[in-house]
């Protein structure tokens, strides 16, 4: 059966190093592959998603700022996983799980309000206009993710591109009753390899916080 959803992420030869290699051998004691196996992890702690983690360096960020919450990450390239197991194990840091794949085949399935913050750090931007449909930010993506929120939930997306940034804003159109506001937020304020090369490049980041209209 073909998927709703085309892949909103690069196809590239991933280049991966042993240690990435070996830290994947311990996946299992990291990895969920359900929404079960998400609510069994949180029980009933505040929980944060954190999607497309690259390199795990944000992960790390968020699970030192929020220290008693649970979080689930997600990544679809091997050496990614890899390096964010190295950091969750050198930094001796329990509370993140990982579901090895495309977030959507995560959340595609509905199921109760688990999440408190929701963070997508520098999706692919998809420059080019005949490649914007592969954009992971668009309605259908807050149309699976909303059953999932908490009602005071928020979601924080960042991006380096004015394009994307200009589609986003006008998804308020789509998603009525959600809140779009940008500026800087302290939960978004370390500085990833992504938003270190769109200052280098002279891009100017915009940052998202969307909640729930009360
Ligand atoms: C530009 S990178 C940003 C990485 C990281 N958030 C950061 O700021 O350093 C985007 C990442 O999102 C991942 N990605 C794209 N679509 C995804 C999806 N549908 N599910 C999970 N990860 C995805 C890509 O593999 C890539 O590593």
């Amino acid at each position: 059966m073909s998927k709703e959803y085309l892949p909103s992420f690069v196809k590239r030869l991933g280049r991966i190093t042993e240690s990435q290699k070996n830290n994947i051998k311990s996946l299992s004691s990291y990895q969920v592959n359900s929404l079960s196996d998400c609510s069994d992890f949180i029980g009933n702690s505040e929980a944060i998603l954190d999607i497309g983690f690259g390199d795990g360096d944000f992960t790390i960020f968020l699970a030192d700022q929020f220290e008693n919450h649970k979080i689930i990450a997600s990544e679809v390239y091997k050496s990614g996983i890899g390096s964010l197991i190295g950091k969750l194990k050198s930094n001796s840091i329990d509370s993140v799980r990982i579901f090895d794949g495309d977030i959507r085949d995560l959340i595609v399935a509905s199921d109760k309000p688990i999440f408190d913050k929701v963070f997508v750090m520098f999706p692919d931007p998809w420059q080019k206009a005949r490649h914007h449909k592969r954009r992971l930010i668009n309605p259908f993506f807050f149309k699976v993710l909303k059953p999932h929120l908490k009602k005071d939930a928020e979601i924080f997306i960042s991006t380096d591109w004015e394009n994307y940034a200009e589609t986003i804003r006008e998804l308020q159109n789509v998603a009525i009753d959600l809140r779009f506001t940008e500026g800087k937020h302290p939960e978004t304020s370390f500085v990833t390899r992504f938003a270190k090369r769109a200052a280098q490049e002279g891009r100017t980041i915009t940052n998202f916080k969307i909640s729930f209209l009360k």
